[in-house]
């Protein structure tokens, strides 16, 4: 079987990662986060106060990235894939409210997007990889045979976020959440590093109204006439 690259990009809380993960597991696949990655550097520059509700030294950052190590493992006995940060499990640290409300500014940086993106490169060099992100189609695999732009409502996409969110106990409200959706668009579409946009070339899906089941059949289907156009 011929090995491809998969990138799918889009807005926030599109179900993006939930498609990357079964894609890859069905066509056995590496999957590769790489929003996670955005937000366990966001998690550091919290940990080390170089960002808070008033103040962002992006100076203090770009100083300490060479101190930063990032490592995806697969955890067999769950099936889940996990982020480590300097060799600690922070895969569940980084989904908070408040780290989501810090990584927009932190991936606006420059020297943070060239760090992760070669790192991506380098995951990526051998194929048979879905990675998903906002630049992936269009920075770090523009050569990917398969491009995905997943979009849907900021309201509906607030709506699955506030569900994730109580259902690990967070306390958070659904306007907080929709805020939080509507300002990291802003920021990741407006940004001059990389911006969310859609590859000429990828496969626009509006996701508003499909279930996961449909969402996960139309986009494999075309994963294999992908696969099958370069037998
Ligand atoms: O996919 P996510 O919501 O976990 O991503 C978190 C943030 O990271 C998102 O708001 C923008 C940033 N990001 C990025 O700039 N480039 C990527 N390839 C992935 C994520």
């Amino acid at each position: 079987m011929p090995n491809i690259t998969i990138a799918i990009d889009g807005y926030s809380s599109t179900g993006k990662s939930t498609v990357a993960k079964q894609l890859a597991d069905w066509l056995n696949y590496l999957y590769i986060d790489t929003g996670a990655m955005y937000r366990a550097i966001t998690l550091y520059a919290m940990e080390q106060e170089f960002i808070d509700e008033e103040n962002f030294d992006r100076e203090a950052l770009i100083v300490s990235l060479p101190k930063i190590s990032l490592a995806f493992k697969k955890n067999e006995a769950h099936g889940t894939h996990e982020i480590y940060l300097n060799g600690r499990n922070v895969s569940s640290e980084i989904r908070t409210l408040q780290v989501s409300e810090f990584v927009s500014p932190i991936a606006t940086v420059s020297e943070v997007r060239r760090k992760l993106v070669e790192q991506q490169q380098q995951m990526a060099r051998g194929g048979r990889v879905v990675m998903d992100g906002r630049d992936i189609g269009t920075v770090v695999l523009p050569q990917a045979e398969l491009k995905i732009f997943m979009t849907a409502s900021a309201k509906e996409r607030a709506k699955r976020r506030y569900k994730e969110l109580r259902e690990r106990g967070d306390d958070v409200t659904f306007e907080e959440v929709l805020e939080n959706v509507n300002e990291r668009d802003r920021i990741d579409t407006t940004r001059k590093d990389s911006p969310l946009k859609k590859a000429s070339d990828a496969i626009a899906i509006d996701n508003s109204e499909m279930n996961l089941e449909d969402q996960f059949h139309t986009i494999l289907q075309l994963a294999q006439d992908r696969i099958a156009g370069r037998v």
